[in-house]
């Protein structure tokens, strides 16, 4: 509700100032009316079509003749006619009922809600993309990202899955050395891709397809790629043989 603070103080201020013009105006009117009429004249009847249009009958227009000419031409007072100010006071009526209807209660889908509404269907259909995109990764077709996003993926999958058997810089404990050019199973991204999906249940490596999908299996695995060559202490003696 903070947010909206302001546009509550907003929507008050003019619904204030709108209020003040309508009673100012109203008041000049009925002052400007009670001045304007001799107090002993006959009420006159008009029609609501002329009170509608604020046209003089054109018998009338000499009273209201300004007393300068234009090579002829007269100019006539006449007010501001009703039907505009009706308009005009209809447009006060709006702002205030828009202001209430759009800004106070929030009914209304203004800007902000369309947003998130909108966002939220993106969010959702971009969900449905990704699992369908991460779905149609396989160990034929899955490839080696280098992308700093997809690493930064790959090495917090890592770090929540991996650490404990494989130490934190891939150095190996309970299972191999990552860092080396020896592999058990293969060091190319698609043998990795494997082994991390199928794992090798009979020697203590779980089957990852169960926990993690297709798509950050391959985060996982291009991150365990970056490992090579890094030597790090402790590292586990190489296992299987030796990829090039
Ligand atoms: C419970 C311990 C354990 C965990 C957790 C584990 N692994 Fe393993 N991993 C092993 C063992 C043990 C092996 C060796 C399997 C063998 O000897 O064939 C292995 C082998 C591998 C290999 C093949 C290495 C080679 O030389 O071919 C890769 C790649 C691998 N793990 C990746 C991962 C990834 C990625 C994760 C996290 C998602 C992970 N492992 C989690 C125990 C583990």
């Amino acid at each position: 509700m903070n947010e909206y603070i302001l546009e509550i103080w907003l929507v008050s201020c003019i619904v204030m100032i709108g209020i003040v013009i309508v009673v100012v105006t109203l008041q000049l009117k009925y002052i400007l009316n009670k001045l304007s009429k001799d107090p002993n004249a006959p009420a006159e009847k008009s029609s609501w079509w002329s009170n509608f249009t604020g046209l003089k009958p054109m018998e009338k227009e000499k009273d209201i003749m300004m007393n300068h000419s234009h090579d002829g031409i007269y100019e006539l007072d006449n007010p501001t006619p009703p039907w505009f100010m009706y308009l005009f006071y209809s447009t006060i009526l709006f702002g205030i009922i828009y202001g209430f209807y759009y800004h106070v209660y929030q009914d209304g889908n203004i800007q902000i809600t369309e947003y998130k509404t909108d966002m939220a269907v993106a969010e959702k259909a971009r969900d449905v993309y990704m699992k369908k995109f991460a779905n149609s990764i396989n160990e034929n077709n899955v490839s080696l990202s280098k992308g700093a996003k997809e690493l930064t993926e790959g090495s917090q999958i890592y770090l929540t899955n991996c650490v404990a058997c494989h130490g934190d810089k891939g150095q190996g404990g309970v299972g191999p050395n990552l860092t080396d050019k020896f592999w058990i199973h293969g060091g190319g991204i698609k043998d990795l891709f494997k082994t991390i999906t199928h794992g090798v249940p009979e020697k203590g490596m779980i089957a990852w397809n169960k926990t993690l999908n297709p798509l950050q299996i391959q985060r996982v695995a291009s991150y365990i790629l970056t490992f090579q060559g890094t030597k790090p202490p402790m590292a586990k003696e190489p296992q299987g043989i030796e990829i090039p």
